[in-house]
């Protein structure tokens, strides 16, 4: 749903650090640079490249995915802010284009000091990344001695996983998977490997890509079902796993589920904070999303620290799975939505790294 907002309101009205905001004239793209909190650490988040309606559906994409890293950063007790980057291109950009495109976003990037730092996200690749990387030392997740760009698809992968098992044990009464049936909306680099894990557990997997080929090739690989994309909402299945584009669960949406549980990988896949009220209302399970897409920036944040093997990294992600039991054991308790549990654990984390910020002062 376009938004009608004025891009200049959205700038003013909005509670994070601030926009840096340019027009890349070659290509006609809006490159937006959103700074949500830096009480944690400085500003980090990946760059996402996508066509959008107006500029301020892309504004508000990118303030909304912002606010998101910093709820994400906080989760994980890591020390990076909340950020984000938009590439707002007018239409999908032929090589060349896009290559000078990406190397004029890394000068803006270096510009910036290191105020934000980036790495991959829906519509980049680690290619664009290494690209960056060329310019400016900037990037999370790019190893610059072997010059090895790393993809985040798998871990983020891991990190649903194990949300997902640990949302299925809360719902079901325990964490097994053979025989269940996982619906999961979109088969792209985290979608993917989530499938392979979930079909090696003997789960029953449902899978719809708007690029239909992608979602039977899979099917057909995997002996899944591929399913009618714009059907996904009507299916009777226990798990839906969101892992495409954000605002999937809306007042239009939730009264249709017939799951039991939603734990997926996309960003917001909430239009609204209301609508984990009305998941909850309807007894329907919900995995909040920041936690269960977690593994791929704890990955990159832990690489940037030092921690590059692949196997600690994987069990490092595993561990997001007992983050994800407790913030549902917590919901449980005190009777309210998994989100508000989540929340809670947040902002308690961002009040004390504020209260020790203003002692240091
Ligand atoms: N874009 C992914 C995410 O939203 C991975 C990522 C995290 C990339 C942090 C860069 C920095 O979690």
């Amino acid at each position: 749903m376009p938004t009608d907002r004025d891009p200049l309101a959205l700038l003013e009205t909005w509670d994070g650090l601030g926009v840096v905001l340019r027009h890349d004239q070659p290509t006609g793209t809006w490159i937006i640079i959103a700074l949500h909190d830096d009480r944690l650490g400085r500003p980090a988040g990946g760059t996402r490249m996508k066509v959008y309606p107006a500029l301020a559906d892309a504004l508000e994409d990118a303030q909304r995915l912002a606010e998101g890293m910093t709820h994400k950063w906080a989760g994980l007790d890591l020390p990076f802010g909340g950020g984000k980057a938009v590439l707002a291109i007018p239409r999908p950009l032929e090589a060349a284009e896009r290559a000078g495109l990406i190397d004029r976003y890394a000068g803006l990037i270096a510009s910036l000091n290191g105020t934000f730092r980036t790495g991959p996200d829906l519509g980049t690749t680690p290619e664009d990344m290494a690209r960056i990387a060329a310019h400016c030392p900037h990037v999370l997740g790019y190893d610059f001695e072997r010059r090895y760009s790393v993809d985040p698809g798998p871990y983020t992968a891991r990190g649903v996983y194990e949300s997902l098992k640990a949302a299925v044990a809360a719902a079901f009464g325990d964490d097994d998977l053979a025989g269940r049936t996982v619906l999961i909306q979109g088969v792209g680099d985290v979608g993917e490997p989530l499938a392979r894990l979930l079909a090696a557990d003997g789960a029953r997997l449902l899978l719809a890509d708007v690029d239909r080929r992608r979602a039977g090739g899979l099917a057909a690989e995997l002996g899944a079902e591929a399913v009618d994309p714009d059907a996904v909402y009507d299916l009777p299945c226990d798990v839906y796993a969101p892992c495409a584009v954000g605002g999937t669960l809306n007042a239009g949406t939730i009264p249709r589920l017939a799951c039991r549980v939603v734990a997926g990988s996309a960003n917001n896949q909430l239009a609204t904070a209301e609508d984990a009220e009305r998941l909850h209302r309807r007894g329907i399970l919900y995995a909040p999303d920041y936690v269960a897409n977690s593994g791929g920036a704890m990955a990159i944040a832990l690489m940037q620290q030092g921690l590059w093997d692949e196997e600690a990294l994987m069990a490092r992600v595993a561990g997001i799975g007992r983050v994800m039991a407790e913030i549902l054991a917590e919901a449980q308790e005190q009777g309210v939505s998994p989100l508000r549990a989540a929340r809670r654990r947040v902002e308690r984390r961002l009040a004390a790294a504020q209260s020790s910020d203003m002692r240091s002062k």
